[in-house]
């Protein structure tokens, strides 16, 4: 695969968001994206496989049961580009089915430059297919791959497993509207969401026992220690995740076990924590299935077709650009 780096100043931007989230009154928090470092990408991949987290197996198996629905429902020659693709493994089966019907360029956008080359490496042996990756934001990275199309090309945008869930809910209809100003009429975006279900069934998903996501979790100040030269200590940290009802998300934070000072010499600060403080690292909003065609419809979006796992709810969404 070539793979393309849209020049950023990740460094600077990175120390900036560090001070703006950890120096703030209130609420620390940290942005979801840094999670993803080529640590957290491998560690990532493994949640995914966890027993406990079902929503990386709900998705391919909507993915893989209804590759040729899907496909089907693309008019033309279309163009695949999919934000935040991480290793792509159950794009496999859309692309796989495509690639039978014309070949087909594939434009992975990552934030992680680990991610894409695993993508890279797992999709490359399918017949047909061109792969150009971009490590990128989304909408850089959107931007670029709609300068590709060719005449008559309609884009086929994927957002899987969900990450729309990483946005709070108005963020998330004016994410998916920003992608709608870049898009053509006609234009298609796959969406997948995960549904609400138990308190239980979410806790034991972002809380697993061998302590997987734990690792993800305080591998963000890990990575701070390692690119802003900061002295957190691990030890004195633990990975928490709570229920949000009335947000309807689950959020990941790192809870302060002692009153403690961490300084950041790449970001010029020392940042206090008060024992049992936390930052708020991610959230993960859950959805019922009526919203999410709401959300498309405000969006500039009208919602085509919809599949539901059952055995995990989860739904994916093909909306089409109006
Ligand atoms: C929750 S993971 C999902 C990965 C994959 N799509 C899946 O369904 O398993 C989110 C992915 O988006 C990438 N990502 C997060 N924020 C991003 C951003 N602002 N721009 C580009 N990629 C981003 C991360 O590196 C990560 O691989």
């Amino acid at each position: 695969m070539l793979a393309h780096a849209i020049p950023t100043n990740a460094a600077y931007d990175f120390a900036c968001d560090v001070r703006a989230g950890l120096a703030r009154p209130g609420q620390k928090e940290l942005p979801s994206k840094y999670l993803y470092d080529d640590v957290g990408s491998v560690l990532f991949e493994v949640i995914s496989r966890l027993p406990e987290y079902g929503l990386t197996r709900a998705d391919e198996r909507l993915l893989r049961r209804h590759a040729d629905e899907i496909v089907d429902r693309l008019s033309g020659p279309v163009a695949v580009t999919e934000l935040g693709s991480g290793t792509g493994r159950k794009t496999r089966w859309l692309l796989e089915v495509l690639c039978r019907r014309q070949h087909t360029s594939y434009y992975p956008i990552e934030i992680s430059r680990s991610a894409l080359a695993m993508c890279e490496r797992e999709l490359r042996d399918i017949d047909s297919i061109s792969i150009l990756g971009f490590e990128s934001e989304y909408l850089d990275g959107l931007l670029e791959v709609a300068a590709y199309r060719t005449r008559g090309q309609h884009l086929l945008v994927l957002f899987l497993g969900s990450t729309i869930g990483n946005f709070d809910r108005p963020a998330g209809v004016k994410f998916l509207a920003e992608v709608r100003r870049i898009l053509d009429p006609g234009d298609f975006l796959l969406l997948g969401t995960d549904l609400e279900k138990s308190s239980a069934q979410l806790l034991a998903a972002y809380d697993d026992e061998l302590g997987v996501t734990a690792a993800f979790n305080l591998n963000l100040l890990s990575r701070i220690n390692r690119e802003l030269d900061a002295d957190f200590d691990l030890r004195q940290f633990a990975h928490a995740a709570r229920i949000n009802s009335e947000a309807r998300c689950v959020e990941m934070h790192l809870r302060s076990k002692r009153r403690q000072i961490v300084t950041i010499p790449a970001a010029e600060i020392a940042v206090e924590f008060q024992e049992g403080e936390t930052v708020w690292t991610e959230s993960s909003h859950k959805y019922s299935v009526g919203e999410i065609a709401d959300m498309a419809r405000y969006a500039g979006y009208r919602c085509t077709a919809q599949w539901i796992d059952e055995e995990w709810p989860f739904a994916e969404n093909l909306l089409v650009a109006e």
